[in-house]
């Protein structure tokens, strides 16, 4: 028989986490993966285009649901995904990250009684497996949507699929059981090193007018940063101070966009190279050649990371510690002042060659190999 997954992915940082793995999938006999959209993000610049860059096989199930307060889109998710659980009946959910999709279905999933019960080497089951992939991760900071979101998935899933190995402490702590919880490296840098040949043939340099090594990179779309005008104001104004010695390429991300918009926060394009967010290629290509990077981002204080260049996070704490202790991160907190201090410092350091362990391309076939063992005889009896 084979073992039926429902992959799913709904914004921005999901798409790079989940390409490799429906790829892994995909190559082993016994898994017959099938793509759950929810729709969260749906612009071409925050969807589409990160299955053109990666190669993601159209979605084969889209859930539509679009933007809407948390509790509006959680809900609309979970109510239209539970359908798709009745309908495709899977012996497995697999989430990845920490975003409302990610919360939505876990939760559905975790009360969804199948049909028909099916054995596996965790016994018999009568719902599907709940598998959450970037188990761990804590902040601790409730004020993150995200760090709720990561708490309530991994209460509620049943193989856990750890990327930074404070995950496994976090998880340790919390009571959860060690046998479910699996540490595999990071998918994202699957990604990223399968991507990065492809990244280098990209123009975006001479689209945007920047050369190599002569500009930072900027992102920034974290609510507690953008969402108040009194937080974001001063900080975008040390970032222009930054500019004024170092150019800065910012992609804004419609969050921040419509922030800025609406408080009439302009940016000097003397200083400032100011676009719409950019795609996979493009982004990995403008982060390669930045001279460094700053951003409130999860997913690009590892990119950084593994690409070797000094990234400064603007944010009080990180969920992602490795990428300070093995990496090249530097937390900057969101003072004016700290910000300033992190930016001189990490311009004057050297950087780091570590790069933490099983952040090595293969994260995703671990993952795989482990769901074939769980799977058990189901798998022998496919393959
Ligand atoms: C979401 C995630 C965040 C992740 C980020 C990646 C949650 C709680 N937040 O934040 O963890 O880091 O995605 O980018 O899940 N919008 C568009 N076009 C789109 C999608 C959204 O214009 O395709 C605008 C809408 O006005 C929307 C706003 O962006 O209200 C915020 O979108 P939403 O998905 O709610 O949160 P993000 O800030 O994108
Ligand atoms: N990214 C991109 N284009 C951009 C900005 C980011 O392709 O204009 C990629 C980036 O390389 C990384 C991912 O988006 O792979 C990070 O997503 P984001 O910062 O939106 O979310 P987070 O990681 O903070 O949840």
């Amino acid at each position: 028989m084979l073992i039926k997954i429902l992959c799913v992915a709904g914004a921005r940082p999901n798409f790079m986490k989940i390409a490799p793995i429906l790829r892994s999938l995909a190559a082993r006999p016994a898994f017959a993966p099938r793509l759950v959209h929810t729709g969260q993000h749906y612009d071409q610049r925050l969807s589409k285009i990160f299955f053109e860059d990666l190669g993601i096989p159209r979605p084969d199930i889209e859930l539509e649901v679009g933007s809407g307060s948390h509790a509006a889109q959680t809900a609309e998710i979970m109510r239209r995904f539970e359908s798709v659980l009745q309908a495709e009946q899977p012996h497995a959910v697999l989430v990845v990250g920490d975003v409302n999709s990610t919360i939505a279905c876990a939760l559905v999933t975790s009360k969804f009684m199948l049909a028909a019960p099916f054995r596996c080497s965790l016994g018999v089951r009568r719902r599907p497996l709940m598998i959450h992939v970037e188990a761990g991760l804590r902040s601790f900071d409730d004020d993150m949507p995200e760090e709720v979101n990561r708490k309530l998935t991994d209460a509620i899933s049943e193989l856990l699929f750890v990327s930074d190995p404070a995950g496994l402490t976090n998880l340790a702590n919390e009571g959860v059981d060690g046998g479910r919880v699996i540490f595999v490296g990071n998918v994202m840098i699957d990604t990223l090193l399968a991507a990065r040949e492809r990244a280098m043939q990209s123009t975006v340099l001479e689209t945007l007018g920047v050369q190599p090594g002569a500009y930072g990179l900027v992102t920034l779309h974290r609510p507690s940063n953008v969402d108040d005008p009194a937080t974001l104001a001063p900080l975008l104004e040390v970032l222009d101070r930054i500019a004024s010695t170092l150019r800065l390429v910012f992609p804004v991300h419609p969050r921040t966009r419509a922030r800025m918009t609406a408080h009439g926060i302009a940016l000097d394009p003397r200083r400032w190279v100011v676009t719409d967010p950019v795609g996979y290629l493009d982004f990995i290509k403008l982060t390669s050649s930045a001279r460094i990077v700053l951003t409130d981002s999860g997913g690009i204080q590892e990119e950084t990371t593994v690409l070797g260049v000094p990234c400064v996070t603007i944010r009080e704490n990180t969920e992602r510690p490795c990428t300070i202790h093995e990496g090249t991160n530097l937390l900057a907190g969101t003072s004016p002042g700290g910000i300033r201090a992190a930016f001189d410092k990490a311009m004057a350091a050297t950087v780091s060659e570590r790069r933490p362990k099983f952040w090595d391309g293969h994260a995703a076939e671990r993952i795989a190999d482990q769901m074939l063992q769980v799977f058990g005889e189901m798998a022998r009896g496919s393959a």
